[in-house]
C-alpha cells in the first residue's frame, strides 16, 4: 500500500525539519520528502506520516533525529570538486594564512563522505609533503555519512577528477574500482557530528582559520543562511580568517562584515 502526505502534515514536517536543521523543502520537493521519510515509516513499522511526526516531535523519538538527518540530507561531492577553489586555497590562501602563524585550522563545515576534506589534506601534501602545517575537521549533520568518511572507502565516481598517479600516491586499491584513502592522508583529518544549526553543537568547533562550507547553504532560507553566516564571523573565525561556499553561491544578498576577495577563478570572504 503507498503511504501518502496531506498538505498539513507536509506543512508540520517541512518546518520542524527546517527549525531542526535550516534544510528547506520546497513546496515542490514533496515527493523528495515523501520518498526519502518511507524507508523511516518502513523501518519503525509505522502507518502514516502524522505518526511520524507526533514520534520525533515527543521526547522518546530523540533518538529518531539521527536517521531522520541521515535521511533527509544530499550527500552529493567528489574529490577535488571545483579544482579552482581548491588551488585558491594552497597557492594563495594558505600562504597568507601562514605568514604570522606556523600552523592553521581548516574547518570542512558539512563534508559528507568526507572527499572534501581529505581533498584539502592531499593539495596541501602535494605542496609541503607529509608534514602539512594544517589541522583538518571534518564535520556533517548525517552521523551515517560520517561513518563512511571515516571508513574512507571511494568508488570511481568519487575520485573522477584524479589522474592515475594522484590515484596511486594517496589510495589504495582493495578491489576492482574501490579506491580506500591511505592512513597517511587519514590521520590529517578528525571528523565530528556538528548541526549548523544548533549552537551547542557549534561551540565544540573552536576557532578556525579557513572555513569551507560548499553546497550546503543552498539548502537553507535565507534567515538560517544568515544565522551560519553570522555564526563563522563572530564566534569561529580567527581575524583575517577566510570563509569559502561553493562555487556557484554568494552572500552578497546578506548583511555581513566579510569582505569579498577574488582569486584566479575562485573566490572568498575574508573577516
Ligand atoms: C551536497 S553535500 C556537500 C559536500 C561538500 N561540502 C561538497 O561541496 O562537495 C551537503 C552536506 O551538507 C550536510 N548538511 C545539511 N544540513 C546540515 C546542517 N544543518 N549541519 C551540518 N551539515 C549539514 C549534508 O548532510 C551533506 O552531507
Amino acid at each position: 500500500m503507498s503511504v501518502t502526505m496531506d498538505a498539513k502534515t507536509f506543512e508540520d514536517l517541512r518546518l520542524f525539519i527546517y527549525q531542526k536543521s535550516g534544510i528547506f523543502f520546497e513546496k515542490s520537493k514533496e515527493y523528495l520528502l515523501t520518498n526519502r521519510l518511507k524507508k523511516r515509516l518502513d523501518a519503525l513499522n509505522m502507518s502514516t506520516f502524522e505518526e511520524y511526526l507526533r514520534y520525533i516531535k515527543s521526547a522518546s523519538g530523540q533518538k529518531e533525529m539521527t536517521n531522520l538527518f541521515d535521511a533527509i540530507t544530499i550527500n552529493e561531492t567528489y574529490f577535488f570538486r571545483h579544482i579552482k577553489q581548491i588551488e585558491a586555497i594552497k597557492d594563495a590562501i594558505v600562504d597568507e594564512l601562514l605568514k604570522n602563524k606556523r600552523s592553521i585550522n581548516i574547518w570542512s563545515a558539512a563534508c559528507s563522505s568526507g572527499e572534501e576534506p581529505y581533498t584539502i589534506v592531499i593539495a596541501l601534501m602535494e605542496k609541503y609533503g607529509q608534514n602539512i602545517p594544517a589541522r583538518i575537521l571534518g564535520s556533517d549533520i548525517s552521523k551515517e555519512i560520517l561513518d563512511k568518511a571515516k571508513e574512507g572507502v571511494y568508488g570511481e565516481y568519487a575520485l573522477k577528477e584524479l589522474n592515475s598517479n594522484m590515484k596511486r600516491k594517496y589510495f589504495d586499491t582493495i578491489a576492482p574500482g574501490k579506491y580506500k584513502i591511505k592512513d597517511f592522508v587519514k590521520r590529517k583529518c578528525i571528523f565530528k557530528n556538528i548541526n549548523l544549526m544548533e549552537e551547542r553543537s557549534l561551540r565544540s568547533v573552536g576557532k578556525m582559520d579557513l572555513i569551507l562550507c560548499r553546497n550546503v547553504l543552498i539548502y537553507f532560507d535565507s534567515k538560517s543562511r544568515q544565522k551560519v553566516i553570522d555564526t563563522f564571523y563572530n564566534n569561529i573565525l580567527n581575524p583575517n580568517g577566510y570563509l569559502m561556499l561553493g562555487a556557484t553561491e554568494s552572500i552578497s544578498r546578506l548583511n555581513t562584515k566579510f569582505k569579498l576577495c577574488h582569486f584566479k577563478m575562485a573566490i572568498a570572504y575574508q573577516k
